[in-house]
C-alpha cells in the first residue's frame, strides 16, 4: 500500500465541508461522519484488517495473527469534528494509523495483535458530552444518561441512533472490548505552537489539562421588542451578556485557568423578540481540578447575580468533567527511547486517550501545526510533518508489537 497521510486526507477533504461556518462540520452520526466511517472501513477492508463496530459505535480494525484478539497494541483517534473545525483534529490520527499499519505490514511485523480504533463523538459537539464513545466503553458514562442526551435540534441520542440503524439497548460498558487493549497510542495534531517554537515535527504527550462543560440556563420573560418599555423587561439575554464578561474576568484572576463561552442559544431567538430563556455553555479548564471546580462555583454565583439584576433566574448544571490526566510515565519514557530527541509536551485539549488512560496504559504523539490554531479552519499540518508523524507512530507501534521479522 503506498498511501500517504496527505493523500488519505485529500480523499475526505469534501466530506462535511461547511460553506456557512467555513472549515468542516462533521457531527457524530451526520451524513458526513457516517461517510467518513465508510471511508475508514473501505481502507481497513482493503488492507485485510478485520473490521467490526462494537456496542458503543467504536470502529475497530484488527490485525489479529492466529486469530488472537488480546493484549493488542491499539492506535486511532476520531472522525467527528467541532462545528466549523479544521481538517486534522481526529482524521490525522486515523489516517496516520493506516499509514503506520502499512509500514508494519510491509516490514512483516508480527508479534502482538494490533488494531485501529475510531471513537465516536470525541468532540461532544452534537450531544454535549466529549469522548462519548470511550466514556461508554469504559463505563465512565451510564448508557441511560447518554441515551437521553439531546442534540441542538432536540433529538435524543436514542432517536438519532435508532434512525441510523443502531440499537440503543446495546450501549454500555464493554469490558471485553476494553480487555483486548494492551496499550493505546493516539496520534493527534498539536493544538498549539509548542512544536513550532521548538522547531520539531513530532512530540510525545505528557498530560491533558483537566476540563469540563457546564450549561447555564437563564430564564426571564419573553415579550415584544417594540411594545415592552425598557423598565418592564426581564431579559435573560442581558444577563447572558453580563455573565460572558464575568466569566472572562473570573478566569483571568486564576493563574493558568481557561474559561470560554463558545455557545449561546436564545429561545425563541427572534430579532424582534425579547428572549424568554438563554442557554449558554461554559468550558472551564485548569490543571488543578479543585481550582477548576472552585472557578465554576464563582461562575455559578456570577450567573445568579447577573440573572437577579435583570429579574431573571439562573441554574448551572455540569454536562461533563474530566480531571487532569498524566500519561503513564513508563510508557512515555519508552516512547522517548524509541523517538530520541522528541520533546515531551502537555496539551490543553481533551482526548479519548485521557479517558482510556484510567484502564489501559496510554500515550499520545503530537504533530506540528504551523498555525497553532485548532477547532477552526486555519488548523494546519505540512505534508512532510504528517509523514514524519506516521513514521514516528510506526516506530512506536513496531516497538510495542515486538521485534520485526524479515519479509518472506
Ligand atoms: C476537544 O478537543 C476539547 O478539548 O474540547
Ligand atoms: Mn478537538
Ligand atoms: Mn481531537
Amino acid at each position: 500500500m503506498s498511501d500517504t497521510v496527505a493523500g488519505l486526507l485529500a480523499e475526505i477533504a469534501d466530506l462535511g465541508r461547511d460553506p456557512v461556518r467555513g472549515g468542516w462540520s462533521r457531527p457524530v452520526l451526520s451524513d458526513a461522519e457516517l461517510g467518513l466511517r465508510e471511508w475508514f472501513v473501505a481502507h481497513a477492508d482493503k488492507r485485510g484488517l478485520d473490521v467490526h463496530t462494537d456496542r458503543n459505535g467504536v470502529l475497530w480494525a484488527w490485525h489479529a495473527p492466529e486469530g488472537r484478539y488480546d493484549d493488542a497494541v491499539v492506535t486511532g483517534s476520531h472522525l467527528d469534528s467541532v462545528p466549523g473545525g479544521g481538517a486534522y483534529d481526529g482524521p490525522l490520527g486515523v489516517a496516520s494509523a493506516l499509514v503506520a499499519f502499512d509500514r508494519l505490514a510491509a516490514e512483516g511485523v508480527g508479534g502482538r495483535p494490533r488494531a485501529i480504533a475510531v471513537f465516536p463523538e470525541e468532540e461532544g459537539s452534537r450531544f454535549g458530552v466529549a469522548c462519548l464513545g470511550s466514556r461508554l466503553l469504559t463505563g465512565a458514562l451510564a448508557p441511560e444518561r447518554a441515551l437521553g442526551l439531546r442534540d441542538p435540534d432536540g433529538r435524543t441520542l436514542a432517536e438519532v441512533l435508532t434512525a441510523a440503524g443502531g440499537v440503543p439497548e446495546h450501549l454500555g460498558p464493554d469490558p471485553e472490548a476494553l480487555g483486548r487493549m494492551g496499550v493505546f497510542v493516539e496520534l493527534h495534531v498539536e493544538q498549539g505552537r509548542g512544536l513550532v517554537d521548538l522547531g520539531r515535527p513530532v512530540a510525545i504527550g505528557s498530560s491533558i489539562l483537566g476540563h469540563g462543560r457546564w450549561r447555564v440556563r437563564l430564564e426571564g420573560a419573553g415579550n415584544h421588542a417594540g411594545t415592552t418599555v425598557m423598565a418592564d423587561r426581564r431579559d435573560p439575554m442581558v444577563a447572558a451578556g453580563a455573565l460572558v464578561v464575568a466569566v472572562q474576568r473570573l478566569a483571568r484572576a486564576v493563574r493558568g485557568a481557561r474559561a470560554t463561552v463558545g455557545r449561546l442559544e436564545p429561545t425563541p431567538g427572534g430579532t424582534n423578540v425579547i428572549a424568554s430563556r438563554v442557554d449558554l455553555w461554559v468550558d472551564v479548564r485548569h490543571e488543578d481540578d479543585a481550582l477548576t471546580l472552585a472557578l465554576v462555583e464563582e461562575i455559578r454565583a456570577a450567573a445568579v447575580l447577573a440573572a437577579a439584576e435583570q429579574g431573571c433566574t439562573a441554574t448551572l448544571v455540569e454536562e461533563s468533567f474530566s480531571t487532569t490526566v498524566d500519561f503513564d510515565a513508563d510508557l512515555r519514557d519508552e516512547l522517548s527511547v524509541v523517538l530520541p530527541g522528541a520533546p515531551v509536551l502537555a496539551t490543553g485539549a481533551g482526548h479519548d486517550a485521557g479517558v482510556l488512560k484510567e484502564h489501559v496504559p496510554s500515550a499520545m504523539l503530537f504533530v506540528r501545526n504551523p498555525t497553532g490554531v485548532s477547532h477552526a479552519p486555519d488548523e494546519a499540518v505540512e505534508d512532510d510533518d504528517a509523514e514524519a508523524g506516521a513514521q514516528a507512530l510506526a516506530r512506536v507501534l513496531r516497538h510495542l508489537a515486538g521485534p520485526a521479522r524479515a519479509v518472506s
